[in-house]
Formats: structure tokens, C-alpha cells, sequence
């Protein structure tokens, strides 16, 4: 094989390559790898081109001895950081040297930390009512055993810890199922405007009124009924823990000719409060497991911190997109839109 050969070869890989020739030279490097290192390497010495250490070693290594040698690279560029596994393979058939690889980790990187994450979020939940629970005991297995009424008071709280825990659970369980079924959407025929009106009723009581404003006509969708009843049903939830203070929560439907985002025929349906509203910079994260802006006062009303996210999920799912709009002391909006068909 030839050097225009070996070019051909590295330019149909798909992802950054160059050549490395026995005397040290880069002869060959494709656009992917170029833009990686951001000058032209081909005609550099392979030291000079790579300036990473562990890159160098490998390289070295592997003229050296002719072994695959694999090294962990990483890249900054305007700011943003990249991470390569690097990967060197000596070919000693025709033209010899080093064809080096890189395989971008970015992602995957960052998936794992997000899982790690997830991992530490989800057990410092768990602990904290089980800790909760765990100090119960202690003190009714010491003095409080034998008094009625702090035995009572005890139990009552033990109770309300582990419903909580019993909310994260099920909220967990319910995210993974999502997790799983993303890629299947959902087939049934549904008509928002009776599934709303029922969600609604579910949540009207002497002290909230909900005031509804559908469109007149059916609102088919294609869905899971289910999950969208547990999509409407945490955004009114949230309206009324968190949005009450104004007293005023509207439920809407419209009609979106053309979602430029969905591009498609869409049907929006909107939960309005007149609370407090949320401050821009809590609004792109809203939707992260277990982001809340006030921890307490999520806990106190029983909050898993999930339901946002369940709900970006499951409209995902639905094909469609969730957008939240506040204006602080005014209060908010929360808007699904859901293509139609
Ligand atoms: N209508 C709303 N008005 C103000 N804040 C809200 C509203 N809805 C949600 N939030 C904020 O978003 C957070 C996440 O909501 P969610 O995922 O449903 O979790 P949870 O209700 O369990 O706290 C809430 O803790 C709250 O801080
Ligand atoms: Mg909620």
C-alpha cells in the first residue's frame, strides 16, 4: 500500500486516523483528525503533532514493539472540553508504521456521569427518611415506649416518612419503564378534552377551583392514556403546591396549526397559575430528576422532585415537547404540546 493508499484508507474511517510512518513522520492524517488537532499534521513529526505525553508513549511504544498500545486523551477547545480514547496499531505489511485512532468519549463520559449522579441523588433520597425512620425507633425502643400519645405521634411520622418513600420508589420505577419504552410510541386513539375534564374533576375541591377552557371540538391525539392523566395530573399537582398563592388556576387547550418546532399539527394544552412564578434560571432545569427550587418545601408537600421530569419523558415519548414559561410574581405557565397524528 502506498501513501495515497493509506489516505484513502483513513479517509474512509469514519473517525479521526492518521499514519505514522517508521521514521517517525506523520504521512497521511484525515479531516477528522486535522480539525481534532486544528493544524495540518501530515509531514510533522509525530512528537511535535500530538504534544500529549500518553499520546507520544503510545506511539512510541508501538514502533517500538509492534504491540496495540491504547492511552486517554483529552482535548480543550473554546472552552469546551473532549475525550478521546487513542489507539495505535502497528501495520507491517507495505507501507509500515503506527495507524493511530481516536474514538470521541465525550458522550459517553458524560452519560456515566450523569448516571453517577442519578446513583448518589437517588440513595441520599432513600437515606434521609430512613434515617428519619431508623431515629423513630431508637427512641420508642428507649423511654417513649410506655407514653401513649408519643407513641401515636411516632408511628404517625414513621408512616409519613415511609409514604415517601414509597412515592420515590414508585416515581423511580415509573421513570425506568419510560426509559424503556421511549423509542415505542404510544398507539391509542385519546381524547384530551375527556381526559382533562377527568384529571381536572380529580383535583376540584371546595378550596381550588380550576377554570377550564377547551376548544370546542374532540382533541385526538395519538397516546397513552395513562401517562398523559400522570402528565396533567403532576402539572396541576405543582400548580397548586406551588402556584396557589394566587388563587387563580387555568386549564386550556388550543389549536396549533403548524408547531414550528414539531413541525406538525399540534394540539397545546396549557396549565396556568397565578403563583409566584419561577425565576429564569430555574427554568432549563426544571425538568432534571430531582431539581427543585426550594428542597423543603417540595419535601413538605410530598414531593419526589421526579414528577417534571416523568413528564418531559412521557411527552417525549408522545412525540411532543413541554415548554414552561414564568414571569416572577405573576405567575406560571406550563404547556404540552402534542402533534397530532
Ligand atoms: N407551578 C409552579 N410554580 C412554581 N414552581 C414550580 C411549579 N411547578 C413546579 N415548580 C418547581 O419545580 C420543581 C420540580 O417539580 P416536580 O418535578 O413536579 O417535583 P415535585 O413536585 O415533586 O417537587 C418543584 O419542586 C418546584 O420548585
Ligand atoms: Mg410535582
Amino acid at each position: 500500500m502506498d501513501q495515497v493508499q493509506i489516505k484513502a484508507w483513513i479517509d474512509a474511517l469514519g473517525i479521526p486516523a492518521l499514519f505514522v510512518a517508521d521514521d517517525t513522520r506523520i504521512i497521511a492524517a484525515n479531516n477528522l483528525a486535522i480539525s481534532v488537532y486544528n493544524v495540518n499534521v501530515v509531514g510533522l513529526i509525530y512528537s511535535a503533532a500530538l504534544r500529549q505525553p500518553a499520546a507520544i508513549r503510545a506511539t512510541h511504544a508501538c514502533l517500538e514493539h509492534h504491540k496495540i498500545q491504547t492511552a486517554r486523551i483529552h482535548h480543550t477547545e473554546n472552552g469546551t472540553d473532549t475525550a478521546f480514547d487513542l489507539r495505535c496499531a502497528y501495520i507491517d505489511k507495505g507501507l509500515t508504521g503506527v495507524l493511530i485512532t481516536l474514538k470521541d468519549r465525550t458522550e459517553e463520559d458524560k452519560n456515566t456521569q450523569l448516571h453517577r449522579d442519578f446513583v448518589a441523588n437517588v440513595s441520599h433520597e432513600l437515606r434521609t427518611p430512613l434515617t428519619a425512620i431508623s431515629g423513630f425507633i431508637e427512641t420508642l425502643q428507649g423511654s417513649a415506649k410506655k407514653d401513649e400519645k408519643v407513641l401515636d405521634r411516632f408511628l404517625g411520622m414513621m408512616a409519613g416518612q415511609s409514604a415517601r418513600m414509597d412515592r420515590l420508589v414508585s416515581d423511580l420505577l415509573t421513570l425506568s419503564r419510560i426509559d424503556a419504552q421511549e423509542r415505542q410510541r404510544p398507539g391509542d386513539s385519546v381524547d384530551l378534552r375527556d381526559l382533562l375534564a377527568k384529571v381536572v374533576d380529580g383535583y376540584t375541591s371546595s378550596k381550588i377551583t380550576i377554570t377550564t377552557e377547551f376548544l370546542a371540538k374532540e382533541h385526538l391525539v395519538l397516546g397513552d392514556a395513562d401517562q398523559l392523566h400522570q402528565v396533567f395530573a403532576n402539572l396541576i399537582e405543582n400548580a397548586i403546591k406551588y402556584g396557589a398563592t394566587g388563587g387563580m388556576i387555568t386549564v386550556k387547550s388550543e389549536d396549533i396549526v403548524m408547531d414550528r418546532r414539531l413541525r406538525a399539527r399540534s394540539i397545546g394544552v396549557s396549565v396556568c397559575d397565578t403563583g409566584e412564578g419561577i425565576a429564569p434560571l430555574h427554568l432549563p432545569r426544571l425538568t432534571e430528576r430531582f431539581y427543585r427550587i426550594d428542597d423543603h418545601r417540595s419535601h413538605d408537600k410530598g414531593g419526589t422532585g421526579l414528577g417534571l421530569a416523568i413528564a418531559k419523558h412521557i411527552v417525549a415519548r408522545h412525540r411532543g415537547r413541554l415548554s414552561i414559561s414564568s414571569i416572577v410574581s405573576q405567575g406560571s405557565e406550563f404547556k404540552v404540546i402534542l402533534p397530532i397524528n
